[in-house]
């Protein structure tokens, strides 16, 4: 194995005028979260959560506008940030396809799953499409081994998948009639 280095001192960090960080974020953060914890730095997931719930990633210019309120290194945001695969460093699609990739599910077909989505999006993973409407990853084990194949889609958890029916959640969402709420969602389909 070899360890990668990135210039990070000297990488040039995107500004937009407008902070990520809101008033109202910002006040959300003080007022909420701060009291909850002894150090300021006890705040920095709940705002992590905020910045990527808002814009679905966290851009450099945010991790510094939250090391500012919480008067930690920007650094320290950043080592935090790239250090959970949960945070996202780039913009991603509207929609999030995250396959399950680990034992239990590659037993059960989580592969072909997966090439069922690459095929009908045209992408490969970890790519978005060009739309920016969907973006596939795929994950380490969700928790739902006992319901292989299971894949998130976006925060709805969907389980006993097969190809066809992956593909078909991802009509639903093109054809706006999917519905929330993960596996309840798609009963109707047995
Ligand atoms: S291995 Fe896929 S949910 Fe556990």
């Amino acid at each position: 194995m070899a360890w990668i280095t990135k210039p990070s001192s000297t990488t040039p960090i995107e500004k937009r005028d407008e902070p990520y960080l809101t008033a109202s974020m910002e006040s959300k953060l003080r007022d909420e979260y701060l009291p909850r914890y002894q150090e300021k730095k006890g705040a920095l997931f709940p705002a992590l959560h905020m910045i990527q719930h808002e814009y679905g990633w966290i851009p450099a210019q945010a991790m510094r506008e939250i090391a500012n309120v919480l008067e930690i290194p920007a650094s320290e945001v950043m080592d935090t940030v790239t250090f959970y695969e949960e945070y996202w460093t780039h913009p991603k699609g509207e929609h999030l396809i995250s396959v399950c990739r680990s034992i239990a599910c590659e037993f059960c077909n989580a592969t072909q799953c997966t090439e069922a989505v690459k095929k009908r999006l045209g992408i490969d993973v970890g790519q978005t499409t060009d739309d920016n409407k969907f973006t596939l990853i795929e994950l380490e084990c969700i928790g739902s081994c006992g319901t292989a194949p299971a894949a998130l889609i976006d925060e709805d958890l969907h389980e006993n998948l097969t190809p066809d029916r992956l593909v078909n959640l991802i009509d639903q969402i093109e054809q706006g009639s999917y519905t929330k709420g993960g596996s309840g969602a798609v009963k109707d389909e047995h």
